[in-house]
């Protein structure tokens, strides 16, 4: 779901509360990613797209433009997080067209299901390098700007790590990685001005993650969430703008969680164990 000229009427939020800032998101084309720099351009902020996909993040840049009259959203495709130096292009074009950046956020991402009999070490690393590697040089790549304008950071990671969640071996100690980063460097650029939080979603409709990941039908997984609906990418979206804005001018180092309470209940996986999980395990080794 995006958002339209009615998130300004109906929210909380001032109109121009992030007016002459600039926000720079990894997986700023993805649905969840996407709709949080959508709230965050509506509200005043300028912004880069940083994608894989040049066809895929060149699109989203045009039409989150759109969005405001004034508002200036450029793409800087071709980026892959796991290369600092090709984070270090983005950023430089950024400061060229945008001239600043004030928040970041940390979204890019990768993810599939995989049994660790059926999970390579390739696999694994490829997850990590995205996910934990890629948040780290993300931040590395903004760094300078963040200190210039005692900017903010927000990672984008998940709850499956709180708790084990099987097939998620590598996505979860991915984003325990993500949790420690930030909360480390809540700690060590504090000082400097620069906060850090994270944002876990639990399962959001309509993203891609979701058609790929969930095993069981949305009527069922919705039952088992306390507040008995799915995230919209909306919820997401409202806990950035809060994140970034300065009544949270004294957040840091958190995580907020935006799932309905969902986590406390435990994994969504549950019906498929062990039986599932037995048969994999025990299918002869085919990856290393
Ligand atoms: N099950 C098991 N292993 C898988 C897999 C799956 N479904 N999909 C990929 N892999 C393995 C590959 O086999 C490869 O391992 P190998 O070398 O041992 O064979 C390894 O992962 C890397 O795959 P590759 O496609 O070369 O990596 P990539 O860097 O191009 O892609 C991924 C990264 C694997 C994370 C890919 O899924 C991706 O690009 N995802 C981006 C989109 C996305 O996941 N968004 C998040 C939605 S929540």
């Amino acid at each position: 779901m995006s958002l339209d000229q009615t998130f300004i009427t109906n929210s909380s939020w001032k109109p121009d509360l992030f007016k002459g800032k600039v926000v720079f998101v990894t997986g700023g084309a993805g649905t969840i990613c996407r709709v949080q720099t959508e709230a965050l351009v509506l509200l005043g902020a300028n912004a880069a797209i940083v994608g894989r996909n040049k066809e895929k993040t060149d699109a989203a840049a045009i039409e989150i433009s759109k969005l405001r009259k004034d508002a200036k959203v450029i793409s800087c495709p071709n980026t892959d997080v796991r290369k600092v130096q090709s984070i270090v292009e983005a950023v430089n074009k950024t400061i060229k067209e945008l001239g600043r950046i004030d928040f970041v956020i940390a979204g890019a991402a990768g993810n599939f299901l995989a049994d660790f009999n059926h999970l390579s070490s390739n696999a694994f690393k490829s997850v990590v390098d995205i996910d934990l590697l890629g948040s780290f040089n993300t931040v590395k790549a903004t760094f300078v700007e963040l200190r210039k304008n005692k900017g903010a950071i927000l990672f984008v990671s998940a709850t499956l790590h709180y708790y084990g969640v099987p097939f998620q071996i590598h996505v979860g100690a991915a984003k325990a990685g993500v949790d420690a980063l930030s909360n480390a460097l809540a700690v060590e650029l504090g000082p400097i001005g620069i906060r850090s939080n994270v944002i876990a979603p639990g399962l959001v409709d309509g993203t891609e993650g979701m058609d790929r990941l969930l095993t069981t039908s949305k009527s069922n997984a919705q039952t088992k969430i306390p507040l008995q609906r799915l995230a919209t990418t909306r919820d997401i979206a409202e806990a950035t703008v809060f994140l970034f804005s300065p009544a949270a001018s004294y957040i840091t180092g958190t995580v907020q969680v935006v799932d309905g309470a969902a986590w406390h209940l435990g994994s969504t996986k549950k019906d498929e164990y062990p039986v599932l999980i037995k048969q994999k395990n025990e299918e002869t080794v085919t990856k290393l």
